[in-house]
């Protein structure tokens, strides 16, 4: 069986590396690897090639730093090409970037069935470009691999039928399980206690007043507290031209793009997460840290209904009280609530059978 997997972005090289390593050991599976490169930096991309043992890519196609519509085009162009040369038996996306949709749109087009892992994820939020990619990868798709009951029951209500659908579990989750006996410190000075912070959405970065909130709760906090800040290059150009919005170093330790082995070390050694994040929201719960969601409503609802994710906008007041209120709070929620770990072993399964 053939299977040409579209990846891009460094939440996909994450969540692809167990199913990827599973593929590679099943002799009647043959993965091909696209990287769309829409992640293109060293340390957006090459280390989570080296860390997570990625099989390499057999194509790159190198598309970055566009506009959504010109990202996506060139990437619909240039996958349905590779597909009409591959003839696989399966597309299968990832999540919810730019890279998913052109995948799943260029396959479905040319009637190779298109597997979607993470499916189901809603946000009801339609300026968000994820949830343009997500609703239409999962209409376009023959197969939706689905996190949670919460992300079976979105599809349901759209109407997407029943024998399409399988509850797998997180797949995050088998990272994190793989990967945390490599945890590794960053090289650079971290203190004892630390917030651990991302920042990188576009509708905070690129909303003057939201991304105010965010960075002026972050030095109100790290007065208290220090906030580690692995920063993501969309938002460090951002910050750079914005000079209106003033990160204190005193109280924001800045630092670059960070591998997956030292988000785990961070992970495991923060006192709390604050992020606008899909998946550190996850990946705080696996380490049994709480976290401040700086966005208007998340897609992992679980985690606030089981109270350790707080929801706050992007709003300073609100963040800050969160942070007071869970900084000294017992994790006491339960740990089975994406699964436990064998997303992987079952979406290669399904996709055999
Ligand atoms: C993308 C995804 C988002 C995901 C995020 C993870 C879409 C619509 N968004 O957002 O869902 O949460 O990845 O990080 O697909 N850049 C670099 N170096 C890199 C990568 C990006 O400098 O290695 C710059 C780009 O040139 C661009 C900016 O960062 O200016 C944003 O990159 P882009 O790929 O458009 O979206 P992300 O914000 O990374």
């Amino acid at each position: 069986m053939k299977i040409v997997t579209i990846i891009g972005a460094r939440p996909q090289f994450i969540k692809a590396a167990s199913l990827s390593a599973k593929m590679a050991n099943q002799d009647q599976m043959q993965e091909i690897i696209v990287h769309t490169g829409q992640h293109f930096d060293q340390n957006m991309s090459d280390i989570f090639f080296d860390e997570l043992n990625i099989p390499a890519p057999k194509y790159n196609l190198g598309i970055n730093s566009l506009s959504h519509g010109a990202m996506t085009g060139r990437m619909l162009e240039k996958i349905e090409t590779i597909v009409l040369d591959e003839k696989p038996d399966w597309l299968l996306v990832y999540g919810d970037t730019n890279s998913t949709l052109a995948g799943a749109l260029a396959a479905q087009k040319l009637h190779i069935p298109v597997a979607h892992v993470e499916a189901g994820l809603r946000s009801y939020n339609d300026r968000m470009p994820e949830e343009i990619n997500r609703v239409l990868t999962d209409r376009l798709s023959s197969k939706l691999f689905c996190p949670t009951e919460n992300a079976k029951a979105n599809l349901l209500r759209e109407g997407i039928p029943d024998k399409r659908i399988t509850i797998t579990g997180d797949i995050m989750q088998d990272s994190v399980n793989l990967f945390k006996q490599f945890a590794t410190p960053p090289e650079f000075d971290i203190p004892e206690r630390f917030i651990l912070g991302t920042l990188h959405r576009q509708e905070n970065t690129d909303d003057k007043q939201r991304l105010h909130e965010i960075i002026s709760a972050y030095n109100a906090i790290g007065a208290t507290m220090p906030i580690v800040l692995p920063l993501h290059p969309r938002t460090k150009k951002i910050l750079a031209n914005t000079p209106d919005v003033h990160p204190d170093p005193a109280k924001i330790i800045m630092l670059p793009p960070v591998s997956y082995w030292k988000m785990l070390w961070l992970l495991n050694q923060a006192a709390l997460v604050i992020t606008d994040s899909g998946g550190l929201q996850k990946e705080a719960y696996f380490n049994q840290k709480f976290c401040i969601t700086t966005r208007d409503e998340t897609e992992w609802t679980e985690l606030v209904e089981a109270g350790v994710n707080t929801v706050t906008s992007a709003n300073k007041k609100k963040i800050t009280e969160a942070f007071r209120d869970l900084i000294n709070k017992q994790f006491t929620a339960p740990l089975n609530l994406y699964g436990n770990g064998n997303a992987s072993e079952k979406i290669m399964k399904h996709l055999i059978e």
